[in-house]
């Protein structure tokens, strides 16, 4: 993600998306087993954290609830995220934003920067997990996408290396939790998802991004090769995808975890509807370039070989492009992300 609070400030989108998984959670801390002996602290963990502005509500619920259940028992909430995450701006958000989960007393935040493709936490730690708009990112791009910098795009053995690598993604992420979760614990995953038929819904603003990247290797501003190497290396899963490693004998249920409830919720697009309430289209191109690039920047442009100054103008040709795309026809990139609303228990062991 981009850093310098990039993200918080331009995720109004992935905000939105979190807040379908509100009564996900609250259905999950309502099933909880709350273990209540004093020193030991209850875990809640966040994964994929990003700088922290869309984790304050859902933890709020979170840490309120626990509270509610144990009056006097340490509360410790641990937001991960890889290790270039923008971390100062996550500290700072809970520290000092008006909306963060600090008010309630007894509450220990701490952050680790670690990928969740791997353990991150000890074993049998954690009462509650929380996974919001974060699991559509892979841990590698397994292969370029020729003539496009988006997944969905991806046609026969290239889609075919995606969907597998998301496959083997999503099971080590769940063996990873479903080690850490306690008996009885709890995880709610809001994941970027697709319709059966494998759209995201972000078809047109995607195009839009990649048109602009081909202008410039037409006009030769950017090479062939960096071209084919720019990859936004997400993949958005489809419910079945998201259910399969839970089938009878599969991985996760291998490995103690059960999935209690599943289901796809469309997130309508609030830029556009901002557009159509003001009719500001220079405002609704600004904020949707805006969103775009603070989540595909670093993916797209980091690995360029060049000094950054090249880098960094050179992205911002290709986002002027975009943003003119957008203001020109802003009902055409409509944008109406589907996510998936997944709660997971640990089986006692
Ligand atoms: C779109 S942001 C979502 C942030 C936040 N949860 C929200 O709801 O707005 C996705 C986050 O997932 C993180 N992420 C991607 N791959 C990850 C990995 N392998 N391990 C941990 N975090 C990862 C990214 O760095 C980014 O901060």
């Amino acid at each position: 993600m981009e850093g310098k609070g990039a993200y918080d400030r331009h995720s109004l989108a992935q905000h939105s998306a979190g807040r379908f998984g509100i009564p996900v959670l609250e259905r999950a801390l309502a099933g909880l087993v709350v273990p209540t002996e004093r020193r030991s602290p209850l875990l809640v963990a966040d994964f994929g954290a990003a700088g922290g502005r869309n984790e304050l509500g859902p933890m709020s619920i979170a840490v309120g609830a626990l509270r509610a259940r144990a009056a006097d028992t340490p509360i410790v909430v641990v937001h991960t995220d890889i290790p270039t995450n923008d971390f100062s701006t996550l500290f700072e958000t809970v520290e000092h934003s008006p909306d963060t989960y600090l008010h309630t007393p007894g509450v220990y935040p701490l952050a680790a920067g670690r990928s969740f493709y791997e353990q991150i936490l000890p074993p049998e730690s954690v009462t509650l997990g929380w996974s919001a708009i974060a699991v559509h990112w892979l841990s590698r791009v397994p292969t370029p996408i020729p003539e496009h910098v988006y997944s969905s795009f991806a046609t026969g053995d290239v889609r075919a290396a995606f969907s597998a690598q998301s496959a083997s993604d999503w099971d080590a992420f769940l063996r990873a939790r479903a080690v850490e979760l306690r008996d009885g614990a709890a995880l709610v995953v809001v994941g970027g998802a697709a319709s059966d038929d494998g759209a995201p819904g972000a078809e047109a603003l995607m195009d839009a991004l990649d048109r602009a990247l081909r202008r410039a290797r037409d006009a030769g501003a950017i090479t062939a090769d960096e071209y084919l190497h720019m990859n936004v290396p997400t993949w958005n899963r489809t419910l079945a995808e998201f259910s399969a490693p839970f089938a009878s004998g599969a991985a996760a249920t291998r490995a103690g975890l059960r999935l209690e409830e599943h289901s796809l919720a469309e997130v309508p697009d609030a830029y556009l509807a901002a557009f159509r309430e003001d009719g500001d289209a220079a405002g609704f191109a600004d904020s949707v370039t805006a969103f775009l690039r603070a989540f595909t920047e670093p993916s797209l442009f980091e690995s360029l070989d060049r000094p950054p100054s090249e880098r960094a103008s050179l992205a911002g040709d290709v986002y002027a492009d975009v943003r003119g795309r957008l203001l020109a026809d802003p009902a055409a990139h409509e944008t109406v992300w589907r996510v998936a609303l997944l709660r997971i228990t640990r089986s006692p062991r």
